[in-house]
């Protein structure tokens, strides 16, 4: 019965079964397999991104993709500013209930310092069709460096369920030769 004591009061010195031993080996080595390809992956994988995060208000995020949208904007789309910095600039976006803000145009094969954070909920940053993925939490900074390798138009998937809008939240970045 579950609820009577063990009969041998000193139930935690008995000896290890054999297969019990084996078993957390096998679980031991596996867990430093996984942890060592972490860190391959960083290196040899594609999607694997070297990412920096600083803490930040929705605010003070805010503000900067503001301040970016006003200097680059190129044209509107749909009551969207499109956003067209120069390669090798800071980029911001902003992900919130329930879209994307603004739309990027960025060049083939130039570097970009992408910032994201959320003004409000945790967002999912997953560009489409390549399969690429971050997650956006407010009150921090992410910051990653991209470098489009293929240019047409990209979509912006939020893949964190964010409420009853989460479905419509698609962005977009345009990649030009
Ligand atoms: Cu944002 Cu789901």
């Amino acid at each position: 019965m579950a609820m009577s004591p063990p009969s041998n009061r000193l139930w935690w010195k008995e000896p290890i079964a054999r297969v019990e031993l084996i078993w957390i080996l096998i679980a031991f080595v596996w867990g430093l397999v996984m942890f060592f390809m972490m860190i391959y992956w960083h290196g040899a994988g594609q999607q694997n991104l070297s990412n920096e995060a600083y803490k930040i208000t929705p605010e003070a995020f805010a503000e900067k993709a503001q301040a970016m949208t006003a200097k680059y904007t190129v044209r509107e789309e749909a009551g969207f500013p499109v956003v067209s910095p120069p390669p090798g600039s800071d980029v911001y976006l902003i992900a919130r209930l329930w879209q994307w803000w603004p739309i990027l145009e960025l060049k083939k094969d130039q570097s970009y310092r992408m910032h994201l954070s959320s003004m409000d909920w945790q967002h999912g940053f997953s560009l489409q069709p390549t399969n690429m993925n971050l997650s956006v939490h407010p009150g921090y900074e992410l910051v990653t460096q991209m470098t489009p390798n293929a240019s047409g138009e990209f979509s912006v998937v939020c893949n964190e369920f964010c409420g009853i809008g989460h479905h419509t939240m698609v962005g977009k970045i345009y990649v030009k030769e």
